[in-house]
Protein backbone atom coordinates (compact mmCIF):
# COMPACT_ATOMS: atom_id res chain seq x y z
CA UNK A 1 0.00 0.00 0.00
CA UNK A 2 1.01 3.29 -0.94
CA UNK A 3 1.95 5.70 1.98
CA UNK A 4 2.86 8.61 0.11
CA UNK A 5 1.28 11.58 1.14
CA UNK A 6 -1.54 13.24 -0.43
CA UNK A 7 -0.60 15.96 -3.32
CA UNK A 8 -1.99 19.57 -3.43
CA UNK A 9 -2.38 21.38 -7.22
CA UNK A 10 -2.76 25.00 -6.57
CA UNK A 11 -4.15 26.79 -9.77
CA UNK A 12 -3.58 30.66 -10.24
CA UNK A 13 -6.46 32.02 -12.71
CA UNK A 14 -5.20 35.46 -12.96
CA UNK A 15 -2.80 36.76 -15.98
CA UNK A 16 -0.82 38.71 -13.41
CA UNK A 17 2.04 36.78 -12.49
CA UNK A 18 2.53 39.27 -9.25
CA UNK A 19 -0.90 39.95 -8.23
CA UNK A 20 -2.76 39.43 -5.62
CA UNK A 21 -4.24 35.65 -6.56
CA UNK A 22 -0.68 34.76 -7.16
CA UNK A 23 0.20 35.93 -3.87
CA UNK A 24 -2.58 33.72 -2.45
CA UNK A 25 -1.21 30.75 -4.42
CA UNK A 26 2.16 31.26 -2.83
CA UNK A 27 1.22 30.90 0.41
CA UNK A 28 -1.09 28.21 0.15
CA UNK A 29 2.31 26.54 -1.38
CA UNK A 30 4.28 27.47 1.58
CA UNK A 31 1.76 26.38 4.44
CA UNK A 32 1.35 23.36 2.23
CA UNK A 33 4.58 22.62 1.98
CA UNK A 34 5.33 23.41 5.74
CA UNK A 35 3.09 20.28 6.37
CA UNK A 36 5.19 17.83 4.43
CA UNK A 37 2.37 18.21 1.28
CA UNK A 38 3.85 17.99 -2.48
CA UNK A 39 2.14 21.52 -3.73
CA UNK A 40 2.90 22.79 -7.22
CA UNK A 41 1.59 26.23 -7.97
CA UNK A 42 0.61 26.25 -12.26
CA UNK A 43 -0.86 29.59 -13.83
CA UNK A 44 -3.86 28.79 -16.19
CA UNK A 45 -2.67 31.04 -18.59
CA UNK A 46 0.31 28.80 -19.58
CA UNK A 47 -2.08 25.92 -19.99
CA UNK A 48 -5.40 27.27 -22.15
CA UNK A 49 -5.27 28.71 -25.27
CA UNK A 50 -9.54 28.70 -26.03
CA UNK A 51 -12.12 27.78 -24.76
CA UNK A 52 -14.44 24.51 -25.18
CA UNK A 53 -15.17 24.05 -28.63
CA UNK A 54 -17.62 21.91 -29.85
CA UNK A 55 -16.33 18.68 -28.81
CA UNK A 56 -17.98 16.85 -31.89
CA UNK A 57 -16.30 18.90 -34.82
CA UNK A 58 -13.04 19.14 -32.58
CA UNK A 59 -12.06 15.86 -31.58
CA UNK A 60 -9.34 13.93 -33.30
CA UNK A 61 -9.80 9.54 -34.00
CA UNK A 62 -8.92 8.87 -30.69
CA UNK A 63 -11.47 10.90 -29.35
CA UNK A 64 -9.08 13.71 -27.76
CA UNK A 65 -9.19 17.13 -27.96
CA UNK A 66 -7.78 19.07 -30.80
CA UNK A 67 -6.96 22.16 -29.53
CA UNK A 68 -3.25 21.97 -28.63
CA UNK A 69 -2.13 23.93 -25.50
CA UNK A 70 -1.10 22.48 -22.78
CA UNK A 71 -4.36 21.95 -21.24
CA UNK A 72 -4.29 18.04 -21.92
CA UNK A 73 -0.92 18.01 -19.51
CA UNK A 74 -2.29 19.97 -16.95
CA UNK A 75 -5.08 18.28 -16.42
CA UNK A 76 -4.17 14.26 -16.71
CA UNK A 77 -0.53 14.56 -15.28
CA UNK A 78 -1.30 17.43 -12.81
CA UNK A 79 -5.10 17.66 -11.95
CA UNK A 80 -6.43 13.94 -12.03
CA UNK A 81 -3.54 13.09 -9.61
CA UNK A 82 -4.00 15.15 -7.07
CA UNK A 83 -5.69 14.66 -4.26
CA UNK A 84 -6.60 18.10 -3.26
CA UNK A 85 -6.87 21.10 -5.68
CA UNK A 86 -6.92 25.04 -4.35
CA UNK A 87 -7.95 27.45 -7.12
CA UNK A 88 -6.77 30.78 -6.98
CA UNK A 89 -9.02 33.66 -8.59
CA UNK A 90 -9.56 36.95 -8.96
CA UNK A 91 -13.30 38.64 -8.88
CA UNK A 92 -14.12 39.53 -12.11
CA UNK A 93 -17.71 40.89 -12.79
CA UNK A 94 -18.67 39.13 -9.47
CA UNK A 95 -17.66 35.87 -10.76
CA UNK A 96 -14.30 33.95 -11.27
CA UNK A 97 -11.62 34.66 -14.40
CA UNK A 98 -12.12 33.56 -18.02
CA UNK A 99 -9.08 31.68 -17.30
CA UNK A 100 -10.50 29.49 -14.31
CA UNK A 101 -14.28 29.30 -15.93
CA UNK A 102 -12.63 27.36 -18.95
CA UNK A 103 -10.58 25.56 -17.03
CA UNK A 104 -13.84 23.91 -15.65
CA UNK A 105 -15.54 23.91 -18.74
CA UNK A 106 -12.16 22.43 -20.95
CA UNK A 107 -12.68 19.39 -18.77
CA UNK A 108 -16.31 18.57 -20.42
CA UNK A 109 -13.68 17.00 -23.48
CA UNK A 110 -12.84 14.32 -21.00
CA UNK A 111 -15.59 14.04 -18.47
CA UNK A 112 -18.73 13.19 -21.94
CA UNK A 113 -19.52 10.01 -22.67
CA UNK A 114 -18.60 10.43 -25.97
CA UNK A 115 -14.94 10.65 -24.77
CA UNK A 116 -13.57 6.84 -24.93
CA UNK A 117 -12.16 6.82 -20.84
CA UNK A 118 -14.86 9.27 -19.91
CA UNK A 119 -15.82 6.73 -16.88
CA UNK A 120 -11.54 6.68 -15.73
CA UNK A 121 -11.81 10.53 -16.40
CA UNK A 122 -14.61 10.38 -14.09
CA UNK A 123 -13.43 8.12 -11.21
CA UNK A 124 -10.71 10.85 -11.19
CA UNK A 125 -11.89 13.88 -10.91
CA UNK A 126 -14.30 12.55 -7.86
CA UNK A 127 -13.85 12.96 -4.55
CA UNK A 128 -10.44 15.21 -4.02
CA UNK A 129 -10.48 18.25 -1.16
CA UNK A 130 -11.42 21.75 -2.74
CA UNK A 131 -10.43 24.81 -1.97
CA UNK A 132 -11.21 28.25 -3.20
CA UNK A 133 -9.27 31.68 -3.24
CA UNK A 134 -10.39 34.81 -4.34
CA UNK A 135 -9.21 38.46 -4.44
CA UNK A 136 -11.31 41.52 -5.30
CA UNK A 137 -11.32 44.95 -5.11
CA UNK A 138 -14.55 45.82 -3.36
CA UNK A 139 -14.68 45.35 -0.01
CA UNK A 140 -18.20 43.98 1.21
CA UNK A 141 -19.08 40.06 1.88
CA UNK A 142 -21.09 38.91 -1.15
CA UNK A 143 -18.39 40.11 -3.71
CA UNK A 144 -17.19 36.51 -4.33
CA UNK A 145 -20.25 34.56 -2.84
CA UNK A 146 -20.97 33.05 -6.30
CA UNK A 147 -17.58 31.75 -6.72
CA UNK A 148 -18.23 30.46 -3.43
CA UNK A 149 -21.77 29.00 -4.59
CA UNK A 150 -20.07 27.71 -8.28
CA UNK A 151 -17.08 25.65 -6.39
CA UNK A 152 -19.97 24.10 -3.81
CA UNK A 153 -22.01 22.99 -6.79
CA UNK A 154 -19.01 21.86 -8.35
CA UNK A 155 -17.93 19.67 -5.21
CA UNK A 156 -21.56 18.20 -4.73
CA UNK A 157 -21.67 17.77 -8.50
CA UNK A 158 -18.31 15.34 -8.33
CA UNK A 159 -18.42 14.00 -5.02
CA UNK A 160 -15.51 16.79 -4.00
CA UNK A 161 -15.24 18.52 -0.58
CA UNK A 162 -14.95 22.13 -0.50
CA UNK A 163 -12.68 22.50 3.00
CA UNK A 164 -12.17 25.91 3.30
CA UNK A 165 -12.25 29.66 1.43
CA UNK A 166 -9.97 32.43 1.69
CA UNK A 167 -11.04 35.87 0.36
CA UNK A 168 -8.28 38.96 0.01
CA UNK A 169 -9.22 42.12 -0.57
CA UNK A 170 -6.85 44.20 -2.92
CA UNK A 171 -6.65 45.35 -5.70
CA UNK A 172 -2.95 46.70 -6.84
CA UNK A 173 -0.48 43.81 -7.50
CA UNK A 174 0.24 42.40 -4.16
CA UNK A 175 -1.42 44.73 -2.58
CA UNK A 176 -3.22 41.99 -0.41
CA UNK A 177 0.04 41.02 1.69
CA UNK A 178 -0.69 44.26 3.96
CA UNK A 179 -4.39 43.81 4.19
CA UNK A 180 -5.53 44.09 8.31
CA UNK A 181 -7.63 40.45 7.71
CA UNK A 182 -3.96 39.00 6.91
CA UNK A 183 -5.28 37.38 3.76
CA UNK A 184 -2.02 35.52 3.42
CA UNK A 185 -2.65 33.94 6.90
CA UNK A 186 -5.44 32.86 6.20
CA UNK A 187 -4.16 31.01 3.02
CA UNK A 188 -1.11 29.87 4.57
CA UNK A 189 -3.26 28.14 7.62
CA UNK A 190 -5.66 26.63 4.77
CA UNK A 191 -2.06 25.30 2.89
CA UNK A 192 -0.82 23.74 6.11
CA UNK A 193 -4.32 21.69 7.20
CA UNK A 194 -5.60 21.03 3.34
CA UNK A 195 -5.56 17.28 4.04
CA UNK A 196 -6.59 17.14 7.91
CA UNK A 197 -9.50 19.99 8.54
CA UNK A 198 -12.70 18.81 9.63
CA UNK A 199 -15.07 18.50 7.01
CA UNK A 200 -18.75 17.42 8.12
CA UNK A 201 -21.27 17.77 5.36
CA UNK A 202 -24.21 17.53 8.03
CA UNK A 203 -27.43 15.74 6.58
CA UNK A 204 -31.16 15.56 8.21
CA UNK A 205 -29.87 11.39 8.78
CA UNK A 206 -26.37 11.92 10.00
CA UNK A 207 -25.30 9.75 12.84
CA UNK A 208 -24.15 12.20 15.57
C1 LIG B 1 -11.73 42.37 -15.89
C2 LIG B 1 -11.76 42.73 -14.44
C3 LIG B 1 -12.94 42.66 -13.75
C4 LIG B 1 -12.98 42.94 -12.39
N1 LIG B 1 -14.17 42.84 -11.73
C5 LIG B 1 -14.21 43.10 -10.41
C6 LIG B 1 -15.44 42.98 -9.69
O1 LIG B 1 -16.50 42.64 -10.23
N2 LIG B 1 -15.43 43.25 -8.36
C7 LIG B 1 -14.28 43.60 -7.70
O2 LIG B 1 -14.32 43.80 -6.51
N3 LIG B 1 -13.10 43.69 -8.36
C8 LIG B 1 -13.04 43.46 -9.69
N4 LIG B 1 -11.84 43.55 -10.36
C9 LIG B 1 -10.61 43.85 -9.58
C10 LIG B 1 -9.84 42.57 -9.22
O3 LIG B 1 -10.67 41.58 -8.67
C11 LIG B 1 -8.73 42.89 -8.21
O4 LIG B 1 -7.89 43.87 -8.72
C12 LIG B 1 -7.93 41.67 -7.83
O5 LIG B 1 -7.13 41.93 -6.71
C13 LIG B 1 -7.06 41.21 -8.98
O6 LIG B 1 -6.40 40.00 -8.63
P1 LIG B 1 -5.02 39.59 -9.35
O7 LIG B 1 -3.98 40.53 -8.81
O8 LIG B 1 -4.81 38.19 -8.96
O9 LIG B 1 -5.23 39.76 -10.82
C14 LIG B 1 -11.79 43.31 -11.71
C15 LIG B 1 -10.59 43.40 -12.42
C16 LIG B 1 -10.57 43.12 -13.76
C17 LIG B 1 -9.26 43.22 -14.51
Amino acid sequence: MSTAPPRLLILAASPRRDGNSAALAAAVREGAQAAGTPAVVRFLDDHLGGFLRDCRQCRDADGRCRIDDGYRELFFDEFLPAQGVALCTPVYWYGMSAQAKAFFDRMFCYFARSYPDYAQTRAGVAGKKVALLTASEEIYPGVALGIVQQLQEYARYTRSQLVGTVHAYGNQRGEIVDAPEAPLEAARALGREFFTRRYWDLQFDSVR
